[in-house]
């Protein structure tokens, strides 16, 4: 009889999939399904490394590792090369002399690898061998990539070699453990001021890193607090150098400009001052004779309060040139930030342009930089945005190194909470044909250092990785640290490809899950951008507090510079040469004309160049003012649609990040109401002009939480009105329970109930719904969203379904407060038939 239970517990769970937090990523190594197994079964058992380095012996316990997991069988590690076959792992170098037969490729660039088939003593065997150690470690990780995603490997022979010698990531890591704009956890590199005792995470990322490509990571905040390069503060980064290195990642630091002064004892910073230069050249020395292969250092100076070299009237050459000088030497890198710009614009001078700020500081300068100094460049000249033109500074910089700036972490994209494959955007970008002399100069070939001919160059994603076991927060998030390595390593790839690859790694290979996921992906970057910013406006996000949820206004009137120019009659900023701020002359020619001409400036960026009346016609025929409220509607019932897409994955993903993933997709389909409504709403303010739809304005679904009977809530007006409905919501008075209630008055039917309250993330209010005094839901506020008020970032939804309802049950809310968070509530809004 026991064995007759037990007998139907297993064939009544035949499929159920082994939980996963996330931790493990795109190397799962889950066993390959028994169906293709057969592809593999010739693989050798053997592995021969020849060299003794500690990156080789990583490659080679990863090949074991991954074999054994996938396979499920244990390779046997051989001294020799054996009379049987064998992975042989190797340089060039080393395995040349002892093979003699197979003609290794003479030019292939650091990093690079070959995986090849071959004969060994008569026996089929597979050689992994690169010019370097650490181009072995990636052959290892892109032949296990290979098998995970089920491909054909028998007659492997493949040569593979990266875009550019620079590929990094920096944490904008405190010192004190947290992380500026991290969204994922506290840091795994540092806490309490130190670097902390268990660096396990920090070596499990690096292995993370390696298996893309990514060979350096810079670990500190940009706002660098000079106290990283201390004396006491060495053995700590030998420490986490120790951790990368086996990885083939190099470790870097962010440092301040003023480190002489303020933690040197000179009495000054100046970069043409001699002392200054001797103690960046002994700092440089001692960080070498501890960490001989450290990668190098990045500054941000001059921007955003930072002190730069403008304290002694100097320029950013003179400051990047004193440190590179020192690191020159050692062979490490000077990376400057471009992201230099005054945060104190005047907005009332309409010539006044952040955008120009880049390209004006640095432009000047080119070919003043030492040849181991890369200036980085974000993307866009603006800041991250959802969409934003590339950079001119890219083709604005012949004779200086540069690389490419793009940020992993979500800052101004849904911080994680939202899905936003930014590949997609990536892609684009990368792809853009400055013409900088004429030519074809896409971008990914100036920031590689490949169309001016430059010694170094490459690509920059500020990561921002974190302690929570899935290291960005949203499960989906990591496609995006993926598709940065990938594009890294060959910026050719498309981003369906690299969405296809990670979901395959990420949720094994079945056809439905493969397709699902990476048209989720792949679609999602557009969805956020059309119920956040609109025609290249910027996202429209609060910037001046979080940058998370809706805040138009929040760009205006202020030095910041990310100003959208909206007013009554037109929105979007002139940075035309004819009658704006002449932005688009820092394009080369045929880019420039494109922007300049509101009859070829594409839609999609139409109000970062131009100012426009909100009747101005876009190239598909609609309105400015109605393409706004259509956008915004579509993309928030695409997002809804992205919770539909998912939930036909039940059963086919383990349920633990099945679960997780769908509680991130239904939180962003009920934010992206709340960014419909407010841009929308706050549109039709601002133009009068109504929505040929209808929808703006009018909720006929919608009962407004202070038109209920309120005991002991409050009416109080929400700022920015537009961020809640009708401008108001309520919270109790008190810390006392409250209630609101109303007589249903429609048609009897089924019916779901969204309610939308406020979740700050100072206090856990409880929150209960009866129908005719039956309790039918209750939740606690408990989230972590970026808000300690109601408003645009805290505003939530949360969905009952099912309920049958008739005209006369009384509905009733109660709130009951915590801490500072006093069970607010915007409205409740009703579905009939879900
Ligand atoms: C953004 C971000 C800051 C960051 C800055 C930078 O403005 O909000 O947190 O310091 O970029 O890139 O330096």
């Amino acid at each position: 009889m026991r064995y007759f239970i037990l007998a139907m517990f297993v064939l009544a769970v035949p499929g159920r999939l082994a939980a996963e937090t996330g931790s493990a990523a795109w190397l799962r190594y889950a066993p390959v399904e028994a169906a293709v197994r057969g592809r593999y079964s010739a693989l050798p058992a053997h592995v021969v490394t020849v060299g003794d380095s500690i990156v080789l012996k990583t490659a080679r316990a990863e090949l074991v590792r991954g074999v054994q997991g996938m396979l499920g069988r244990t390779l046997r590690a051989e001294a020799e090369l054996p009379q049987q076959s064998a992975f042989v792992l190797g340089t060039f170098a080393n395995l040349a002399p002892i093979l003699p037969g197979v003609g290794f490729p003479a030019h292939l660039r650091e990093d690079g690898f070959v995986l090849k088939a071959w004969r060994l003593h008569g026996f089929p065997s597979l050689l992994i061998a690169a010019p370097s150690e650490r181009g072995v470690l990636y052959g290892v990780f892109a032949l296990l990539s290979k098998i995970a995603r089920q491909q054909n490997i028998a007659a492997l022979d493949e040569v593979q070699e990266p875009a550019a010698p620079l590929r990094w990531v920096n944490q904008w890591d405190n010192l004190n453990g947290s992380i500026e704009r991290g969204y994922a956890g506290r840091s795994i590199i540092f806490e309490n001021g130190r670097v902390r005792e268990d660096l396990e995470r920090a070596g499990d990322y690096a292995r993370l890193l390696a298996s893309v490509g990514i060979n350096g990571c810079a670990i500190n905040n940009v706002n660098a607090d000079p106290r990283i390069l201390a004396d006491d503060f060495l053995p700590q980064l030998v420490r986490v150098a120790d951790a990368f290195r086996p990885w083939g990642v190099v470790l870097a630091i962010s440092v301040d400009l003023s480190s002489p002064k303020v933690i040197g004892g000179l009495e000054t910073f100046d970069p043409l001052d001699a002392r200054v230069g001797e103690w960046w050249r002994r700092k440089a020395e001692e960080i070498y004779r501890q960490i001989p292969d450290f990668g190098g250092f990045v500054v941000k100076a001059d921007s955003e309060g930072r002190l730069g070299p403008s304290a002694y009237g100097r320029t950013h050459a003179d400051a990047a040139n004193v440190i590179a000088r020192a690191l020159a030497p050692h062979g490490g890198v000077m990376f400057y930030r471009a992201f230099v710009y005054n945060h104190h614009l005047d907005w009332r001078d309409a010539k006044n342009d952040r955008a120009k700020a880049a390209y004006d500081n640095f432009h000047p300068l080119d070919g003043q930089f030492e040849n181991n100094a890369v200036i980085q460049i974000k993307n866009g000249p603006i800041d991250f945005q959802v969409r934003e033109p590339v950079s001119p500074l890219f083709a604005g910089l012949r004779r200086t190194n540069e690389a490419i700036e793009l940020q992993i972490t979500q800052e101004y994209t849904g911080q994680q909470r939202h899905l936003c494959f930014l590949p997609s955007m990536w892609e684009e970008a990368l792809d853009f044909d400055l013409h900088a002399d004429g030519e074809s100069t896409p971008v990914r070939d100036l920031a590689s250092g490949r169309a001016f001919h430059r010694p170094l160059g490459g690509f920059v994603g500020v990561a921002n990785a974190g302690m929570d076991a899935n290291w960005l927060g949203h499960p989906l998030a990591m496609a995006n640290l993926y598709g940065f390595g990938r594009l890294a390593w060959n910026p050719d790839l498309q981003a369906g490809t690299i969405a296809e690859e990670w979901t395959r790694l990420t949720f094994g290979n079945d056809p439905v899950v493969v397709r699902t996921v990476a048209t989720i992906l792949v679609e999602s970057w557009r969805i956020y951008e059309s119920y956040t910013g609109p025609l290249g406006a910027g996202t429209l996000t609060d910037i001046l507090g979080s940058h998370y949820g809706p805040g138009i206004e929040s760009s205006e009137r202020n030095g910041w510079g990310q100003w959208h120019r909206a007013d009554h009659e037109g929105i979007g900023m002139d940075r035309t040469v004819a009658t704006g701020t002449g932005f688009v002359a820092q394009y080369p020619a045929p880019v420039a004309r494109l922007y300049e001409s509101l009859q070829t400036c594409p839609d999609e960026l139409l109000l970062f160049f131009h100012h426009v009346p909100y009747t101005y016609r876009l190239h598909t025929g609609k309105t400015v003012i109605q393409h706004i409220y259509d956008s915004h509607y579509e993309g928030a019932e695409q997002a809804e649609e992205l919770v539909r897409q998912w939930t036909g994955l039940k059963g086919q993903i383990d349920d633990e990040r099945y679960e997780a993933v769908l509680a991130r997709l239904e939180y962003q389909a009920g934010h992206a109401i709340v960014w419909r409504d407010a841009v929308s709403n706050w549109f039709y303010r601002m133009s009068g002009i109504a929505d040929a739809q209808g929808r703006v304005g009018h909720y006929p679904d919608r009962m407004e939480a202070e038109a209920m009977r309120l005991q002991g809530y409050v009416p109080f007006d929400v700022v920015p009105a537009e961020n809640a409905s009708g401008g108001k919501a309520i919270e109790c008075a008190g810390l006392q329970p409250c209630a609101a209630d109303f007589r249903f008055d429609r048609p009897a039917g089924q019916y779901e109930l969204d309610v939308q309250y406020f979740d700050q993330n100072n206090g856990a209010s409880t929150f209960r719904v009866y129908v005719d005094n039956r309790l039918v839901d209750e939740w606690v506020a408990n989230g972590s969203l970026p808000a300690t008020k109601p408003g645009g970032d805290s505003s939530t939804r949360r969905r009952i379904p099912g309920l049958k309802l008739r005209p006369g049950d009384e509905i009733r809310l109660e709130g009951i407060p915590e801490g500072a968070e006093h069970a607010p509530l915007d409205y409740i809004e009703f579905r009939q038939g879900k």
